[in-house]
């Protein structure tokens, strides 16, 4: 890295990625609830890599084209496990007996999505609360970090705008010189810090109080168990495997 002032941008939602010349960026995606917590849990469980993807029917046709043998058919639409396929997108389903040594294809309403938009950046890598630190490492080698909150349809999501600010604060704290912060890491930062009860905070939320209506209750604390993993889910060929931070 030269000796050019850092800089961190955290984006509320997807679309503002289109807009922005990212090729020497590193982008961080951040779906708290729930998808960037289970690619974490996935690749600690031992799968081989998890493949982003949109559709449900891209899903299908490339788990199919891998081989049912080797391949996880994982994903949620609304929330809940889409008919036919392996598993949801609960944190806690993605456990070595599931997922060991298994590619895992991946779709979901907004994260997994949000990998297609970042696939000019330099690097992405899959963040959340649970691999902070790690990210925080990996953000370390970029002179500039642009954090993409997966959000809702498009909309604003607190809990990845407050995953975000973790983020962020925690770049600060770990930086050796100055980093410029744009207005959104600045209030994604200042969110963060109003926080002392993660889980209760996660709960607060519209997608929390959703999981936990239709059931998803273990989902929110596992989401909030802070610097739980130590690697990087890196983007690497379309697909996101474990790195060392
Ligand atoms: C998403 O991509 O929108 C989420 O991860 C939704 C969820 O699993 O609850």
């Amino acid at each position: 890295m030269t000796s050019a002032e850092r800089s961190v941008r955290v984006l509320a939602s997807p679309a503002a990625l289109d807009e922005l010349e990212i090729q020497d960026h590193l982008v961080v995606v951040v779906d708290v609830l729930r998808a960037c917590t289970a690619i974490a849990h996935a690749l600690d469980a031992g799968a081989r890599s998890v493949i982003p993807v949109e559709t449900v029917e891209e899903a299908t046709e490339l788990a199919g084209r891998l081989g049912r043998s080797s391949a996880v058919l994982a994903g949620e639409r609304r929330s809940l496990r889409i008919d036919g396929f392996d598993l949801g997108n609960s944190p806690g389903e993605f456990v070595p007996a599931r997922v060991g040594q298994k590619t895992v294809v991946l779709t979901t309403s907004n994260g997994t999505r949000t990998f297609k938009r970042a696939s000019k950046a330099k690097e992405c890598v899959a963040g959340a609360i649970v691999n902070r630190s790690a990210v925080v490492r990996r953000a370390g080698r970029f002179e500039r970090t642009t954090i993409v909150c997966a959000g809702d349809s498009g909309g604003f999501s607190y809990e990845d705008f407050l995953g975000a600010g973790l983020l962020v604060e925690a770049i600060v704290r770990e930086a050796s010189g100055p980093i410029r912060l744009h207005d959104g890491a600045r209030a994604a930062r200042e969110v963060a810090a109003g926080i002392a009860d993660l889980p209760g905070a996660l709960r607060g939320t519209d997608h929390g109080r959703e999981l936990e209506a239709l059931g998803f209750g273990e989902d929110l604390g596992l989401a909030a168990s802070l610097d739980r993993f130590e690697r990087v889910p890196a983007l690497r060929d379309g697909g996101l495997t474990a790195e060392e931070p």
